[in-house]
């Protein structure tokens, strides 16, 4: 038996993408000790491996084959654009996925003016404004604390991600409008989904069933 490889998004996620998986049966003790520096760990039991990559990296591994399933955020699947399936939605960091800035810009986008909109996502900005809204901007690529940029000028509106909203209200910003709502994803080679497909849809199967429980306590 070969094994079946996961790339997970390394950070929170990662952490509570392993304890859903851990409630199906699927457990890693190597990856609990916090002080290594492993890149990759194994369950010889039953034949699996896990790496945790860069998030925006995991689609790559994924549509290469590298992995067999990914588990990465909707923003990132979206913004790489790969070719593989969406199988899951885990139900966990949820967000939204934003137009935002001071009340003062909500003008310039009901005008479609031609105006500069920053992001650590210039893919889905720019599919958001020129397919859905067909507005022409100026798209400026970031790469971190994007609230910034209208602060000080450098654009007019940010596309980003909006969770509580707190980060937007200290800076005195605000939501102008909602391009999609996020959540974390699972994601399968296509490939794999073929020669492993019984391997894999038993994985999805019993995730589904904890996700599912995991609802209705919560509900
Ligand atoms: C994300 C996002 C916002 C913030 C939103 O940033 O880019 O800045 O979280 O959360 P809130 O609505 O709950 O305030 P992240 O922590 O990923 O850091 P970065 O964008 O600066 O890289």
């Amino acid at each position: 038996m070969r094994y079946i490889t996961f790339a997970l998004a390394k950070g929170r996620l990662a952490k509570k993408a392993m304890e859903l998986l851990e409630q199906t049966g699927i457990t890693c003790q190597e990856m609990k000790d916090e002080s290594s520096r492993k890149l990759i760990f194994v369950n010889e039991e039953k034949k699996l491996k896990f790496f945790l990559a860069k998030a925006s990296d995991v689609p790559t591994y994924v549509e290469y084959g590298a992995a067999d399933i990914g588990v990465v955020g909707k923003d990132t699947i979206l913004e790489e654009g790969r070719k593989l399936y969406e199988v899951l939605d885990l139900g966990m960091g949820k967000c939204r996925m934003c137009v935002a800035g001071p009340g003062t810009a909500r003008e310039y986008l009901q005008h479609h003016e031609l105006i500069r909109v920053a992001s650590k996502y210039p893919n889905i900005a720019k599919d958001y404004f020129y397919n859905k809204k067909h507005q022409t901007v100026e798209i400026i690529k970031l790469n971190g604390s994007v609230e910034l940029a209208p602060i000080v000028g450098l654009s007019e509106v940010i596309v980003d991600i909006v969770e509580t909203g707190t980060t937007l209200k200290e800076n005195g910003l605000e939501v102008l409008e909602e391009i999609c709502p996020l959540s974390a994803r699972m994601v399968v080679n296509q490939v794999s989904m073929k020669m492993e497909n019984e391997r894999i849809s038993e994985i999805i199967k019993n995730l589904r069933q904890v996700i599912r429980k995991r609802d209705q306590r919560e509900a």
